[in-house]
């Protein structure tokens, strides 16, 4: 018996299954294997372990035992159960780089135990394969001898090498796109969106390509193809937040989607006349007009934490905006404007202590790479694909698991149900529950190379190197006669570089540098209340991103200050 509690092996099942002739007689015998596979233990039939893209609940239990993958697992379906057995019969107590070799596929043409299989049973098999596969991918690169969590063994682990800083830039196609007079652009804008390296495009072409088709659904190959491609980036995503599960990552079209999700759905349901949510005063647009749509339909009250003139959070205040009435506070991580870096640890322990729950806009995090809600405690985390290397049109929301769980279902539709009557409908479960209609899902499977491209640079590194450029511009830019920049010291912001001019309209120097080629942002950037904080109304950013050099940063400089001469 291996440690999968199976008595029978792969050999004794490729001589079982030698003597059966008809569909029905390889049925019967699934159906028996599938009662020798032992019982799970019902704290094992969890979502944690269960194998997205299977019509049946389908459980696999991973242990790791030195360098081998011990496997338990079920299935509520009998005939499935038998599938799980031939799975663990070939995988289980075997090493995960033998796994990742092993031909699975051409084993079950061998066995012909899969033929008369009906496409979605086999897109269930192919889910199966493909989460033990995930495993075996990360357990072979773990390094951790000491691995003993299920959940960290289904982590997701880059093994490609860092990507150097300085070599990076030929990864980005529009980098070496040119105006018509021959000058390359100086791309400065990338708080408003990033690039994308190839290895997002090509994964966007490929897929449509080689096997889109409709996620969750559809009961062919290419749509198991697709379903386990789109759940294979949520698992990168979910593990690259340290998230508990991958049901607590819910796509989105973007950071204004998700904000707007949990406005509709959770304070719709939890907020009435006299409660208080507090914004603060850097907040984008997208962090402060949900949550004023939201007080207007309850009756609730919007409270600001203020802006310090050294452009930090004025703390010292929270302390007296918080009590008891405060439902919800919601702040960003970063400024887009400011660049400033916030304290978020500290601010949603002192909201917890009132028992408000704390959402955390994470828009200008994730392009560092560097998004934490475990060590935020933070109880929702939104962001944009677009702003870290992917496409747009996809976001996350991340939420603890328990609020998520407690949460209605904000649009309805097809996906997002167990099932309809005419008396009513059952909500399906995290995250589909919440993903409702046909989402963006090419957009959805590219997240994982533009998250494997962002840990592959590194955020320590990104950092480092905007940091570097947004100093050299700022001591550029301070030969400009009573130029102010918005933002802290450097130490403590990211790579944006927000700046007005006394006499000088933003869109002067806007123009000015579109006709020299390099592309920074004019206007409010969606964020009218922190310019009337500083009492402006609109300033010029310029936002550095690791595929800058110095000499984009030069000729920013260079051009700016001709703009101010004029
Ligand atoms: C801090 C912050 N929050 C929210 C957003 C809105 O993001 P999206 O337009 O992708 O929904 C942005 C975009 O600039 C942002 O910078």
């Amino acid at each position: 018996m291996n440690q999968a509690g199976l008595r029978v092996t792969i050999d004794d099942i490729r001589e079982e299954v030698a003597d059966l002739e008809t569909p029905e007689e390889r049925i019967a015998y699934l159906i028996e294997l599938g009662q020798t596979v032992p019982d799970l233990p019902t704290q094992y039939r969890t979502e944690d372990y269960r194998v997205v893209g299977c019509q049946s609940m389908v459980w696999l239990v991973p242990t790791l035992d030195g360098s081998k993958i011990h496997f338990r697992g079920s299935s509520d379906a009998p005939m499935v159960r038998g599938l799980v057995a031939i799975l663990l019969a070939a995988y289980s107590g075997h090493k995960a780089d033998d796994f990742l070799a092993f031909r699975v596929n051409e084993f079950f043409d061998e066995l012909k135990l899969t033929s008369f299989l009906t496409p979605m049973r086999s897109n269930g098999l192919h889910s199966m394969v493909q989460r033990i596969q995930a495993i075996a991918r990360g357990a072979s690169l773990a390094n951790a001898p000491d691995v003993t969590s299920p959940k960290q063994l289904t982590g997701y682990r880059v093994t490609l090498p860092a990507i150097p800083i300085d070599s990076c830039r030929d990864d980005f196609p529009i980098l070496s796109e040119k105006l018509p007079c021959g000058k390359p652009w100086a791309y400065l804008d990338n708080a408003a969106s990033s690039q994308r390296p190839s290895s997002v495009i090509d994964c966007m072409n490929r897929v449509y390509r080689t096997h889109y088709a409709n996620v969750h659904r559809s009961g062919h190959q290419l749509a198991a193809q697709t379903t386990a491609a789109m759940e294979e980036a949520r698992e990168a995503i979910c593990s690259w937040l340290h998230a508990d599960s991958s049901s607590q990552i819910i796509f989105t079209p973007g950071t204004t989607a998700s904000i707007n999700l949990v406005a509709r759905s959770w304070g719709d349901t939890h907020l009435k006349p006299g409660d208080e949510i507090v914004l603060t005063e850097m907040e984008h647009h997208s962090n402060i007009v949900p949550w004023q749509q939201l007080a207007q339909r309850t009756g609730a009250q919007i409270r600001w934490l203020g802006v310090r003139d050294d452009f930090h959070l004025d703390i010292e205040s929270l302390e007296s905006i918080l009590n008891s009435r405060t439902k919800l506070v919601a702040l960003t991580a970063v400024s887009n404007v400011l660049g400033t870096i916030n304290p978020v640890r500290s601010i949603v322990d002192a909201a917890h202590r009132v028992g408000a729950k704390v959402l955390v806009d994470a828009a200008q995090s994730v392009p560092h790479g560097k998004v934490s809600p475990a060590e935020w405690d933070a109880d929702w985390v939104v962001f944009s694909g677009h702003k870290m290397l992917g496409p747009t049109g996809i976001g996350v929301l991340y939420g603890k698991q328990e609020i998520l769980e407690s949460m209605p279902p904000f649009l309805g539709g097809g996906n997002m149900i167990k099932s309809v009557t005419k008396a009513g409908f059952v909500p399906a479960d995290l995250p589909h529950r919440f993903e409702a209609g046909t989402g963006p899902i090419v957009e959805a499977i590219a997240m994982k190379p533009a998250l494997e491209y962002l840990m592959r640079v590194g955020s320590e590194a990104i950092l480092q190197h905007e940091r570097r450029l947004a100093k050299r511009a700022i001591e550029g830019l301070s030969s400009i006669r009573g130029l102010r920049v918005l933002g802290p010291s450097i130490e403590s912001k990211t790579g944006i570089v927000s700046f007005v001019v006394p006499g000088i309209h933003s869109d002067q120097i806007g123009q000015y540098l579109n006709a020299s080629a390099v592309a920074i942002r004019v206007g409010h950037h969606c964020a009218m209340p922190l310019h009337e904080r500083f009492g402006i109304g609109v300033s010029a950013r310029a936002s550095f991103y690791f595929y800058n050099t110095e000499a984009e940063v030069d000729a920013f400089v260079a051009a700016t200050i001709r703009a101010c001469e004029l």
